[in-house]
């Protein structure tokens, strides 16, 4: 069963995107991905047991399953459908798949802290 998505609370637009504040980043779990809409994209955002956080596109582009709701190995996600593999630092495939677009994302003041190219 897929996560419904989240959304956003606040933007504001800077000169390398537009900002996005997603809310508290306990929104995701440690361990774990959740899918948030934004600018009516759907992006992925997960939380690694190190404490990092990243952010990549929430459809895989193999047949579209839904990465947020992968498992996380390390620093990999395998998708939930076919477990192709992407590395959650770069977006790249390491099972031959094309990479996932990724964002910048950050934890500020406990508020996870997106930014999409504008
Ligand atoms: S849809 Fe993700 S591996 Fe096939």
């Amino acid at each position: 069963m897929s996560t419904p998505l989240l959304s956003t609370s606040s933007t504001s637009a800077t000169a390398v995107g537009t900002v996005h504040r997603l809310g508290s980043v306990d929104q995701v779990p440690v361990g774990e991905g959740r899918a948030f809409a934004v600018d009516g994209r759907q992006i992925a955002v997960f939380r690694l047991r190190s404490g990092a956080v990243h952010a990549v596109q929430a459809r895989c582009p193999h047949k579209g399953g839904p990465l947020a709701d992968g498992q996380i190995d390390g620093s990999i996600v395998l998708c939930p459908l076919h477990m192709n593999a992407y590395e959650l630092a770069t977006g790249c495939s390491t099972t031959g798949q094309p990479a996932l677009a990724g964002y910048t994302v950050a934890v500020e003041d406990g508020e996870l802290v997106l930014t999409v190219p504008g």
